[in-house]
């Protein structure tokens, strides 16, 4: 299948480890020209050489997505570079556990910026631009914990990607008639190295196996590279009938009916 991405720009952000890595590195594949930021420029530049050895066109920028600047920059520097913006990843994202009643005020605030607030403002400024090009597709990369009961603990991290799921519906029905998608990708539990599960297994590898036998109906953790999959797919031109929809990867992990 031609996914018809050779030449598209595409911003990622938090795209220096982990699943972020994985979407840079599949719309590369694609023939996608790249704008990829994180905060940390070691990882970051890192990944770029390693996106570039394989062929891709990169520019990597080290920002915090939470700044207010952050979206402009992202979108200016695609500009400057390649001229326009086709697609926009919205990866960065992080959780802060604990029961309600530990979880300050600033635990909120700092993630209702990281998991909501930076993928709005990161729309705001590439939304212009797609408009004018006549059409683009958006993912915000949530959860399945953004679509039901992630369990206690969780409850700054499900209502944040339940926030996100909600707003990139009702983006998806205003930006329809401008030819731009808007989706959502609700992975499951993945595990990279150097990821929270694979930090989980060396640690209580019992557990873990208990964990994944009684959730994941697949028998074992998904990869950045099945998530990454379906988000190239939902960028293409192959899912031009797709928007307002969230897309669950994650091996029947989650419960949901909806
Ligand atoms: N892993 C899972 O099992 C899983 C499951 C469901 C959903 N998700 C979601 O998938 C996304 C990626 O998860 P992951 O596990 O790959 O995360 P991760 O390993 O923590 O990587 C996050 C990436 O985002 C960057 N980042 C974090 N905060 C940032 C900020 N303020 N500004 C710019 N970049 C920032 C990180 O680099 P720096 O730290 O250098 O900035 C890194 O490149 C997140 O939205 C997460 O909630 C993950």
């Amino acid at each position: 299948m031609d996914l018809g991405l050779h030449g598209k720009v595409a911003i990622v952000t938090g795209a220096s480890r982990g699943i972020g890595q994985g979407i840079a590195r599949s719309l590369a594949a694609e023939g996608c020209r790249l704008v990829i930021c994180a905060r940390g420029a070691e990882a970051l530049e890192a990944t770029a050489d390693m996106l570039r050895e394989q062929g891709g066109e990169v520019v990597a920028i080290t920002l915090d997505v939470t700044q207010p600047e952050a979206g402009t920059q992202l979108v200016q520097t695609a500009l400057e570079h390649f001229g326009r913006v086709d697609i926009l990843v919205g990866n960065a994202g992080g959780n802060r556990r604990g029961y309600f009643e530990e979880t300050s005020e600033d635990d909120w605030s700092a993630l209702i910026e990281l998991n909501l607030r930076a993928h709005l403002r990161c729309a705001r400024a590439v939304i212009p631009v797609m408009k004018q090009q006549g059409g683009g597709a958006i993912v915000f990369i949530a959860s399945i914990f953004g679509r039901e009961a992630g369990g206690p603990g969780l409850s700054i991290y499900n209502s944040t990607k339940s926030a996100l799921i909600s707003a990139a519906k009702i983006l998806a029905l205003e930006l329809a008639p401008h030819n731009i998608r808007v989706n959502t990708v609700a992975p499951g539990s993945i595990r990279f190295p150097g990821g929270s599960w694979d930090r989980r297994m060396r640690e209580d590898p019992e557990g873990t196996r208990q964990f994944i036998a009684q959730n994941i109906p697949m028998g074992r953790f998904g990869t950045v590279e099945e998530v990454a999959d379906v988000v190239t797919f939902l960028v293409s031109e192959r899912a031009r009938w797709v928007t307002g929809a969230c897309i669950n990867v994650d091996g029947g992990q989650s419960r949901s009916l909806i």
